[in-house]
């Protein structure tokens, strides 16, 4: 077990990611299980960068999203599909960059700290969308191709690894 916490704030975040690729393949080998991998992931990621919030939403209904696993102040419980920047992502499936929270129509605001967002679908083996990654930063424009690649590729474990 590799129990060591990643600080990768101080690097390239293309090897910021690998780098905790790496941890969580390690953590996570053997586990067939959503939730400990979301808690997983959650800890990783926010410990790894230090933002905000950083953390799922699970689908919980034909157009529901509810928290799930994550690291930060409370957050909203349930997002409709649509709404929010989660909720368009799970609408749309398909990763939502939000440079600027101000500027985004319906952005639901759980921490008013928050300036700028990235959430990232998350899909099952059958390509059934399961979750969203949701992460937050006080600063504004923090998130970009180079996290949405590194975080799609983190939350394929759910496609690779878990057995549904
Ligand atoms: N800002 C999100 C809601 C979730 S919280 O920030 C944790 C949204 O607009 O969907």
């Amino acid at each position: 077990m590799a129990e060591a916490v990643l600080d990768v704030r101080h690097q390239p975040k293309d090897r910021a990611y690998a780098q905790l690729q790496a941890h969580m393949t390690l953590v996570l080998a053997g586990i067939d299980d959503d939730i400990a991998a979301m808690a997983t992931m959650s800890s990783m990621l926010h410990y790894g960068f230090r933002h905000l919030w950083t953390g799922f939403y699970r689908v919980a209904g034909p157009d529901l999203l509810r928290v799930g696993p994550y690291q930060g102040t409370l957050g909203c419980l349930e997002i409709v599909f649509g709404k929010g920047v989660c909720g368009t992502a799970a609408a749309e499936r398909r990763t939502v960059i939000v440079p600027d929270v101000d500027r985004f129509p319906g952005h639901i605001a759980c921490d008013a700290r928050s300036k700028s967002e990235i959430v990232v679908p998350v899909f099952g083996r059958a390509g059934d969308l399961i979750a969203v990654l949701d992460i937050d930063s006080e600063r504004r424009a923090t998130f970009d191709a180079q996290d949405a690649a590194g975080l799609e590729r983190m939350v394929g474990w759910f496609a690779g690894q878990r057995r549904g």
